[in-house]
């Protein structure tokens, strides 16, 4: 069962070639997903041999199997974990009862969303990407770049599986628009705003890898917990992936954090003028890439108050992060959460019902994970000497979704008015001048062995590979 096979054009563990008609129908959508990684994939990359790992088994233990390929030639495929024997359905209206193996017709329309949504980010993200090649601080974050793009490419595989196998001609059409959108492009953009911003530098990117990715977890976890069997199968394969990225953003962000440090006790200085003239990123920079980062990302679990939300959860489409592990009754009937709400120009705690606001559950959970590698990024700056501390925004800082969207909050959770928020800006976000000088230092370095002036090189090599490995042959 959990063997893969990769003798059909189209690797996968789910016996493709025993449906003949679904077989066809990926064999057609291949090509042209072939085609979009030509043309959206990462740039001028085609030809170069990059260390990657393909999944061979989805076991724990055997998965991954290292080794040089073209990226085109990559084996993406369609990898569904075992399925669990006579699963039940554990949570919602049809708690206890048998989970589906087939979709039922009155959950057609909203698992349909729920599935070209998240699949929609997949490819998304490979495009915001998609340039970073071209200014790689190493080798080693070259190929780390290209692992990310190639599973989410893979993850866009994952649902378009379910998108044909499951909803007919629709999903065949669903799979092809999700081809069709591009990130940032005004007349068809991607479905989620975080997913057509751009990442234009490597702090950007490692950020987004931790955060973005981050929320990308705690989506497929909630969807791991789904009545609809296929789709939990299939996104609990999809998180063994995604551990790696957030991995690749947790240890850049600390490698920069480590190699900053190390300037200013060389230089004996915390002056960002001096800092900067060094050639490395000043704390207080890092701190405003990850207010924009960590507030764009938790935008993306919707209003603070859905009734989609509550839908999804009732009927079984989407269960909480470790649904499994809550000792509760898994049906949330008159049970409050409290959300935050502005009144009279404060921010309020509002009890609301529980079921209303699990994308605020989701979000507070996703947000006590985050803060996790924030504060394993001040250990690094702590064990330097260095008296500063990063810090996760407040909740209400820079929202562009539900009630909080409406108000301007200061990163210590102070309403603020247009002008003094006007004042302040730019002293809590990005300002062009931040940006333009962190674009200033991306330069590429692809010696083996070599890392650019303002990153620390890795602890360990992937795959334990000594540190001048080639990890990409450019040919
Ligand atoms: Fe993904
Ligand atoms: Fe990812």
């Amino acid at each position: 069962m959990t063997a893969i096979n990769y003798t059909d054009k189209i690797p996968n563990n789910v016996n493709l070639s025993e449906d003949r008609t679904l077989q066809r129908a990926l064999e057609q959508w291949q090509p042209n997903y072939l085609k979009w990684w030509g043309d959206m994939g990462p740039d001028h990359s085609q030809n170069f041999d990059v260390y990657l790992r393909t999944a061979v088994s989805v076991d724990p233990q055997g998965w991954a199997q290292f080794g040089h390929v073209k990226m085109p030639d990559y084996r993406w495929g369609i990898f569904l974990n075992p399925a669990e024997k006579d699963r039940k359905i554990h949570f919602g209206d049809h708690l206890g009862e048998d989970a589906w193996q087939d979709i039922p017709g009155e959950y057609r329309a909203n698992l349909r969303r729920i599935i070209v949504t998240q699949g929609d980010t997949e490819p998304a993200s490979v495009e915001q990407q998609r340039h970073l090649g071209l200014t790689c601080p190493s080798q080693y974050d070259l190929r780390n770049l290209f692992q990310v793009n190639v599973e989410e490419g893979r993850h866009l595989w994952a649902m378009v599986y379910l998108l044909h196998k499951y909803f007919g001609r629709d999903g065949r059409e669903e799979g092809e628009a999700l081809l069709q959108r591009r990130s940032g492009q005004e007349d068809n953009p991607r479905i989620l705003q975080a997913f057509n911003e751009e990442t234009p530098d490597w702090l950007s990117f490692f950020m987004f890898t931790y955060f973005t990715d981050r929320d990308g977890k705690f989506q497929l976890c909630a969807l791991a917990e789904s009545s609809f069997d296929p789709l939990a199968r299939t996104t609990k394969f999809m998180l063994t992936e995604e551990a790696h990225h957030m991995f690749v953003g947790e240890s850049g962000i600390s490698r920069v954090i480590s190699r900053t440090c190390a300037a200013m006790n060389e230089l004996k200085t915390d002056d960002v003028g001096k800092l900067r003239a060094a050639g490395v990123i000043d704390l207080p920079t890092i701190q405003r890439y990850l207010n924009f980062h960590f507030s764009v990302t938790i935008d993306l679990f919707g209003a603070d108050e859905s009734s989609n939300a509550a839908t999804f959860y009732t009927t079984g489409l989407k269960g909480r992060f470790e649904e499994g592990k809550r000792m509760d009754d898994h049906i949330l009937k008159g049970g409050t959460y409290k959300v935050l709400a502005v009144q009279g120009g404060q921010l309020v705690d509002k009890e609301v019902p529980m079921l209303n606001a699990l994308n605020e559950v989701l979000r507070d959970d996703y947000i006590k994970d985050s803060i996790g590698g924030v504060e394993r990024w001040n250990k690094v700056i702590e064990k330097a000497g260095i008296p500063f501390k990063l810090k996760a925004p407040h909740k209400a800082f820079h929202r562009n979704i539900g009630t909080l969207a409406s108000v301007k909050v200061s990163p210590e959770g102070r309403v603020l008015s247009e002008a003094e928020w006007a004042t302040h800006v730019d002293q809590w976000l990005p300002s062009e001048t931040d940006r333009a000088f962190v674009a200033s230092l991306m330069g590429r370095v692809v010696e083996p062995g070599k890392f650019s002036n303002w990153i620390a090189p890795p602890v360990m090599g992937v795959n334990r590979q000594p540190a001048d490995f080639e990890y990409v042959r450019f040919n």
